[in-house]
């Protein structure tokens, strides 16, 4: 089966981050583009992603691409693909669909279309008339982009940046995979100290505490293709083994704070959950008084933005009191703060050193970096 691509997509920003994850998780022939990044299938490599990825969204398996301008060119297409290689006689095929910019609009009548090319084929391969369906689930995604269809196994499940510790958030959550990308883009691996003086539910110091130990974020929660006939259970095993034999065993200086006692709370349970409390501590603190007794780390952060007039006015005013404590903070210090604020850098008082379009879901944002 070399010949199909796996598929992450990534929140548009990280794809570059999740590329080299990628590498370093020895997947071959590693391309990014927008939104997503591609590798070459191979069994081991759908089981390590799932397990190890930190940026990427879900692990998706290629089975086909082709131009479907019509109706009939989409049954014809996907009817064409082995779907008897991948999915067993009693297997469920539930279908979700995108489309943009193309001809076939209707996601319904495209899902249906789908549902009638892949039960035809499958029912012809197994002498059925109709699929039973009423075993494990081989979840479909069709994706038709300027009338190119793409066909795709979701080998994960629910999305990856559910890592299964965030159960309760504070009201703007950072996901998990953003959290991740930011701590990597700080450079940051566990060496310096590492401070987030907005912490929130903890995402950035907890995310950043599994990078220090180099935790695969996928073990302690299940996914789709562990139930699949051909991906072999053992395989589950060995990857979920060999990346736990990759933890290091050190010691972090990692802190989160939060004006907010709740948040300070919420953070500490997260971290629990996380299985990182022993390595990233949090409390209550004034991030306008952000004084490091440290002469050199990294500070990666995400505040709030000031979505609404009166509450942006008010973002000013923070930015604008946390870049008078940050003129005192020593040089060693880096900062890598994330913010949808069109203001942020005049009223912090300094432009960034590098800034970085990054998506925080739909909205967009910049990471602003300095030093
Ligand atoms: C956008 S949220 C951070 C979300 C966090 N990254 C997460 O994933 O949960 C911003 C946080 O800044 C906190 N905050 C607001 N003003 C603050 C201040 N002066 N000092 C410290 N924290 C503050 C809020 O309580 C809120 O939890």
């Amino acid at each position: 089966m070399a010949q199909f691509d796996l598929i992450s997509p990534t929140l548009f920003g990280l794809e570059g981050v999740c590329a080299q994850e990628l590498k370093r998780l020895d997947a071959q022939n590693v391309r990014a583009e927008n939104g997503r990044v591609l590798w070459d299938y191979t069994p081991e490599s759908l089981v390590r992603a799932n397990l190890c990825l930190r940026t990427g969204e879900r692990v998706l398996l290629r089975l086909g691409r082709f131009s479907a301008p019509d109706f009939d060119a989409l049954y014809d297409g996907a009817r064409a693909l082995p779907w008897e290689d991948f999915i067993p006689r009693d297997g469920a095929f539930p279908i979700r669909c995108r489309t943009v910019g193309s001809r076939l609009t209707s996601q319904q009548r495209c899902v249906a279309n789908l549902k009638a090319a892949v039960g035809d084929r499958l029912g012809a391969a197994y002498g059925l008339e109709h699929m039973p369906e009423t075993g494990v689930e081989y979840a479909i995604r069709l994706f038709i982009m300027d009338d190119m269809a793409e066909l795709y196994l979701d080998s994960t499940g629910p999305s990856l940046h559910k890592r299964g510790y965030r159960a309760m958030s504070v009201v703007a959550p950072l996901r998990e995979t953003l959290a991740a990308g930011m701590v990597l883009l700080s450079r940051y691996r566990g060496k310096d100290p590492l401070r987030d003086p907005f912490c929130g539910s903890g995402t950035i110091p907890i995310e950043a505490a599994m990078i220090a130990k180099n935790r695969a974020p996928g073990l302690d929660r299940s996914f789709s293709a562990q139930k699949w006939a051909w991906v072999s259970s053992q395989l589950w095993l060995e990857e979920a083994d060999r990346a736990m034999d990759l933890e290091y065993d050190g010691e972090y200086d990692i802190e989160g704070s939060d004006i907010d006692p709740k948040a300070v709370e919420l953070a500490r349970d997260n971290a629990v959950k996380a299985g990182v409390e022993d390595l990233c501590r949090f409390r209550v603190a004034d991030a306008t008084k952000f004084t490091p007794p440290e002469p050199r780390g990294r500070v990666v952060t995400n505040p709030p933005y000031g979505e609404r007039i009166l509450e942006k006015r008010e973002a000013e005013d923070l930015y604008a009191a946390f870049g008078r404590a940050w003129r005192a903070v020593p040089e060693g210090w880096s900062l890598s703060l994330l913010s949808s604020h069109t203001e942020f850098e005049r009223t912090f008082g300094r432009k960034a050193d590098k800034k970085r379009k990054l998506y925080n879901g739909r909205l967009k944002c910049d990471l602003f970096q300095y030093g």
